[in-house]
């Protein structure tokens, strides 16, 4: 593990810390192999039910370290470096959420397409310079960017490259919420602990359903009304109906992570 990557648990959520704040926690080789080596463990590990990602020292990355690019140029279909990372983030059946404290340079944006959930620090600024580095963007960003945003505000963003603030970034649809900046992570573990608190199993398969595009609108109504069917019987709706009947809030702290 790269001592730049930190890891620390608070009730069932994890929380990973980019932490080489004398770089404003740029990523490396060995950064991003250890960053998607603590993303699948904690997607393993019974005692998690949340992820969520954040950097040291009010930045949150600065992108991929500027040196690397010509060390360890990306390979394709690479299970190291970028290539790793965002694996390891498409791959994470449990909740991602991201807490961006400051500032986020290219794959320190690029990375919260990835993410399920995205909270922003008032300060928070972002920038996707790919194209101003005579490269072109990575990890699916002039897939998804399109798609979050509109193909107008993507091509702005991606096109000129220049910095937005974390209201243009609410106002877009990149970030669920903006914090005050000393309140981010309180508020950001507050929402992680209430996600933890929901029906793990049926989290992970309302994520897997986000995240797959069905073949038509029509495939994806039967194959939702197919798992409400065959959830219906199982623990967690017993639960939640039972305790609908008893007036009282779900506990579904019984069941798998
Ligand atoms: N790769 C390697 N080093 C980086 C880095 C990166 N992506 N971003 C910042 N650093 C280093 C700086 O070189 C500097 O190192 P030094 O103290 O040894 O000179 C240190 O981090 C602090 O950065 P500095 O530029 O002094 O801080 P700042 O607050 O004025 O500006 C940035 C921060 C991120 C805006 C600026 O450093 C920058 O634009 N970095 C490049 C970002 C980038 O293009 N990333 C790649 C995207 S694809």
């Amino acid at each position: 593990m790269s001592e730049h990557i930190r890891t620390s648990q608070a009730g069932a959520v994890l929380s990973i810390t980019i932490n080489r704040p004398d770089k404003k926690n740029a990523l490396t080789r060995s950064i991003y192999d250890s960053f998607a080596a603590a993303i699948r463990a904690a997607d393993q590990d019974a005692t998690v039910s949340v992820i969520c990602i954040t950097g040291a020292e009010g930045a949150f990355s600065s992108g991929n370290d500027i040196q690397d690019f010509e060390t360890h140029p990306p390979t394709v279909g690479g299970q190291s470096g970028p290539g790793g990372l965002f694996a390891a983030l498409r791959s994470a059946e449990k909740p991602v959420v991201a807490a961006v404290n400051g500032m986020a340079v290219g794959i320190g944006t690029t990375l919260l397409l990835h993410c399920d959930l995205v909270y922003a620090a008032a300060s928070a600024r972002f920038r996707l310079p790919f194209v101003g580095l005579g490269l072109v963007p990575e990890g699916g960003a002039t897939y998804l960017l399109p798609r979050l945003l509109g193909i107008r505000r993507a091509s702005e963003l991606l096109f000129f490259g220049d910095w937005f603030d974390a209201q243009r970034a609410l106002s877009w649809g990149l970030v669920n919420d903006v914090f005050e900046d000393a309140e981010l992570l309180v508020k950001v573990q507050a929402q992680a602990d209430l996600l933890a608190r929901q029906p793990a199993r049926l989290l992970r398969l309302t994520k897997q359903l986000i995240k797959q595009s069905p073949n038509s609108l029509e495939e994806r109504i039967d194959e939702e009304i197919d798992l409400i069917a065959r959830n219906i019987p199982q623990p967690e709706a017993r639960e939640a109906f039972l305790a609908r009947r008893e007036k009282r809030p779900p506990d579904f702290g019984q069941f798998e992570t």
